[in-house]
């Protein structure tokens, strides 16, 4: 959020400001090597993987990814807006604050944003009061015979949306809310000639983010109504597939060792009246990316406690697959008797729920592979043995895969060799040595075989080490890593970078990349950067060649005459600096 405060007195703060003090007001730093190590404020652990970087001001978390400057970290510990960390930070290094600079635009957005989050925390305390009038009785009657007690229907702000037209819509006007901000908020629905409320006749449960703001709402109709549940759309605040329900909770509970992500609002509110703790759901869709990495920051595992039903058990996977996709351990808890979650703890309570033992990840995804085969039949074994080894594949611990492996052998006698070729475990890629030395910090599969080393050449650039006029953004291929590289390279901080971020993933994939230079020391990095901008050129020259190579029939005479010469330097040029490299 660049614009509020003069560029040259941000420059200056982030210049001064100790990242390695600041953050040891909250979490106990060692040095090792070129970082300070603690435990990760921001997720739950026992051994430190939290690091400071302290030349560049910079955080990163090698578990949770958590990433930043020294300013988004203060952010994130303090729960406070941009300008306020910087604030924040300020007074605690005695600088003076200087007068705001005007920004219109930026003004504008930001009153917007402030003005429609105020008209919801309007609605959520106006449904809320409506509640307790005897006119809605029948609404608070359907929140008391699904169980829920007076304290919850407080602690989770539950409401009555009247059953009226436009009641909502001309309070909110009375309290000064235009039309126009009320329909953005998706608040009213506003007809060329008539406007009336969203919500009608409806329990409402407001989405509060883990800031307290209220960011939109869900609402259950009474009885047989259609939709059963009707949510906010996305709104200029509200994105339904970022958040989850009941984050404002989540927050308060330190050290938790497990999420449990349910599907329906009234599951989360039934089992947190009983005292189960630290339990969300999504917004009315499937679990994104986004979601996974915003729960990894809570707890190290994730329990995922869907429907039954065939649609349940396909989000399972679904939701599974995404938990593996972003390194996050899960397990999956099933209700007995096709009882949703609301339903098993109304009806067997809390000790019931304690003794349900959640299955690990893989050990459900076995389960499902056995469905519909038979395993006295010989195809049906084989059948079992294939979709298992598919399975098996991304199993992590050598432990846990050896257990699966020794019961597979039983049950499909199929001997442990022959399951672990058909897994086709082959050793990846471990004779380069800069690959091995990076390849925990890999991701996304089917990525280029070269982004690797354009990944090592940033973090070089960000390390601040890499020997001058050596590395060129012409160097980079991927759109997001050039960008990258013309800032670094006309003098702009990792920090700075980090605080022009418009959002948290393009922060986190940054993040990422600048923690990279961990493995990079003033020793080794003129000869990796020299070794990485060789393989770069190697696979552009190569690439070049087979283009010129498959078009070469194509050509007439004369054409191809001059191709083949092209072809003939790019080919000595390759074995020259392929001989380099090896
Ligand atoms: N949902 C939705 N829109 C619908 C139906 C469901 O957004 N038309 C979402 C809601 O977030 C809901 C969740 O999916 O909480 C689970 O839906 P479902 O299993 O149908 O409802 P329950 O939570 O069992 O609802 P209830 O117990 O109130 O009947
Ligand atoms: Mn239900």
């Amino acid at each position: 959020m660049p614009g509020r405060f003069p560029a040259a007195w941000l420059d200056e703060l982030y210049a001064r400001a100790d990242i390695v003090q600041i953050v040891s007001a909250y979490v106990p730093l060692k040095k090792n090597g070129s970082r300070y190590w603690g435990l990760c404020p921001f997720h739950h652990e026992k051994t430190p993987s939290f690091s400071v970087n302290a030349e560049q001001n910079l955080y990163y978390c090698f578990g949770c990814k958590a990433g930043g400057n020294v300013v988004q970290f203060v952010q994130e510990m303090e729960r406070l807006t941009y300008p306020e960390a910087v604030e924040h930070i300020a007074r605690q290094m005695h600088i003076p604050v200087p007068a705001m600079q005007e920004d219109p635009d930026y003004e504008r957005r930001r009153t917007q944003r402030e003005r429609l989050l105020a008209a919801n925390r309007a609605a959520a305390k106006w449904y809320h009061a409506q509640l307790w009038l005897p006119e809605n009785q029948r609404l608070l009657d359907y929140l008391h015979n699904r169980g829920l007690d007076d304290g919850t229907i407080r602690k989770f702000g539950l409401g009555a949306a009247p059953d009226a037209w436009d009641a909502l819509t001309t309070e909110l006007e009375n309290q000064g809310y235009s039309q126009e901000e009320l329909r953005l908020a998706g608040l009213t629905v506003v007809k060329p000639d008539s406007r009336f409320d969203m919500f009608r006749n409806r329990a409402i449960f407001p989405i509060i983010d883990a800031q307290g703001q209220v960011l939109g709402f869900g609402g259950r109709a009474m009885g047989d109504i259609q939709p059963k549940y009707l949510n906010t759309s996305d709104t200029p605040v509200f994105n339904k597939r970022k958040g989850v329900y009941a984050a404002n909770l989540l927050k308060k509970q330190r050290n938790l060792n497990r999420i449990i992500l349910v599907e329906g609002y009234m599951d989360v509110v039934a089992l947190i009246q009983h005292g189960v703790n630290g339990v969300v759901a999504t917004l009315g869709t499937a679990l994104t990316n986004e979601q996974a990495r915003l729960l990894k920051r809570y707890a190290p595992e994730i329990w995922v406690s869907y429907d039954g039903d065939s649609a349940g058990q396909h989000a399972i996977v679904r939701a599974l697959d995404i938990f593996e996709q972003e390194d996050i351990k899960a397990r999956v808890l099933f209700f007995p008797d096709n009882l949703d979650p609301d339903e098993f703890i109304r009806q067997r309570g809390l000790d019931a729920f304690q003794k349900l033992r959640p299955l690990r990840a893989a050990e459900y995804l076995l389960q499902r592979a056995k469905e519909g085969l038979d395993l006295s039949d010989d195809e049906g074994r084989m059948e079992y043995a294939r979709r298992s080894a598919e399975i098996l594949r991304k199993v992590k611990e050598p432990i846990e895969l050896d257990h699966y492996l020794k019961n597979l052998t039983v049950d499909t006698g199929i001997s442990r060799e022959v399951l672990v070729q058909q897994m086709g475990i082959t050793m990846p890629e471990a004779q380069q040595p800069q690959r091995a030395v990076l390849r925990p910090l890999r991701r996304n599969q089917g990525e280029k075989t070269h982004s690797m080393e354009e990944k090592t050449l940033i973090s070089i650039l960000a390390s601040g080490l890499a020997p001058e006029n050596a590395i060129r953004a012409e160097d980079f291929d991927t759109p997001l890593i050039r960008q990258l590289a013309e800032k670094l390279l006309s003098g702009m901080s990792p920090a700075s970078i980090l605080s022009e971020c418009e959002n948290d993933q393009d922060r986190q994939e940054i993040s990422d990349l600048f923690a990279l230079d961990i493995q990079i020391n003033a020793e080794n990095a003129a000869s990796m950067a020299e070794q990485c901008l060789n393989t770069v050129r190697v696979h552009r020259l190569q690439k070049q060649i087979d283009e010129i190579s498959a078009n070469l029939n194509n050509l007439d005479n004369e054409n191809k005459q001059d191709e083949l010469k092209q072809l003939m330097a790019l080919t000595t040029e390759l074995n020259r600096i392929k001989r380099l490299v090896h």
